[in-house]
């Protein structure tokens, strides 16, 4: 399956499950002084979860374009030397403004990944936040998930905030393990950093708001934010290990390959150039406007 097909079936599955499909908004946020780039799906609806934005839909889907290089959420010095770190990504997504909550935004998932890209239940591994038996009784008891294949984990892992300040919530991950050829461990083992489990969702269930002074505030109505890494879920799809390998860079490998004459295409520097090449172009063409520049 190709990334752009991942991407359709992605929108026409919560399409047809009442979202609308909004494009992705431009790689500056507009009228928000605390991020520099944006760098989740949910940059664009950061007003709807505050209450400060009404739209005509309470449920929404994209394909949103997310540059993390600095701030919050930055792996810049991941990027290239590991199987799943990029400053230029982009995130799949599906909200929910006061609508649904956690018992929905895990069945779609789970039907999305199961049923939709038909990946066997034995290769996920879920986590969610240490405090929230709700998320843990849904997946364990309503989705019948295998508690070996299941963590409770922290703050740092599974509480999710766009920023120092704005929405922010627990939230809970879907890992795909990639086998034991892979060096790595499970979510909050000591070899978590490794590529071998590679978090391809988070559903972040939102219902705060950070201030400034570190305080949070409930949320108008409980809310639902999630992100799936495209490249990553390519990464899946394709039978590969390395988001390297997919579809969308191997043209651009090969380009620096010849440009650079550098024959091995795992050679970590061609990746950070090809990464970088991604970003800078898409900033370039999407400073302004979300003019779609699809590949
Ligand atoms: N907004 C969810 C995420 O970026 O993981």
């Amino acid at each position: 399956m190709t990334s752009s097909e991942i991407r359709q079936k992605f929108l026409d599955f919560f399409a047809s499950r009442g979202h609308q499909i909004v494009p992705s908004s431009s790689l500056v946020p507009g009228n928000d002084p605390t991020l520099l780039f944006t760098n989740a799906g949910m940059v664009q609806f950061k007003d709807t979860f505050l209450g400060d934005e009404q739209r005509d839909y309470n449920r929404a889907t994209s394909s949103q374009r997310c540059v993390r290089a600095g701030g919050k959420h930055n792996d810049l010095e991941n990027v290239g030397y590991t199987a799943r770190h990029h400053t230029f990504f982009e995130m799949l997504g599906n909200f929910s403004f006061g609508d649904y909550f956690k018992r929905d935004a895990i069945k779609y998932a789970w039907e999305f990944l199961t049923v939709e890209l038909g990946l066997p239940a034995e290769k996920l591994w879920i986590t969610v936040f240490e405090d929230d038996s709700e998320a843990e009784s849904i997946w364990l008891e309503e989705m019948k998930i295998d508690p070996s294949r299941f963590s409770r984990l922290g703050e740092k892992d599974n509480f999710w905030s766009m920023g120092d300040t704005g929405p922010c919530g627990p939230c809970s991950e879907i890992f795909y393990d990639h086998g034991e050829d892979v060096p790595g461990g499970p979510p909050g083992s000591p070899d978590e950093d490794g590529d071998r489990y590679i978090e391809i969702w988070n559903l972040v269930f939102m219902q705060y708001e950070k201030k400034a002074d570190g305080s949070m505030t409930p949320l108008p109505k409980p809310s639902v934010d999630t992100g799936a890494g495209l490249e990553r879920v390519a990464a899946v799809m394709q039978n590969v290990h390395s988001n390297y390998e997919i579809d969308l860079f191997q043209d651009l490998l090969k380009a620096i390959s010849t440009i650079t004459g550098v024959d091995d295409l795992n050679n970590n520097s061609l990746k950070v150039i090809a990464d970088h090449i991604r970003s800078c172009s898409f900033l370039i063409c999407l400073l302004y406007t979300s003019d779609a520049a699809d590949e």
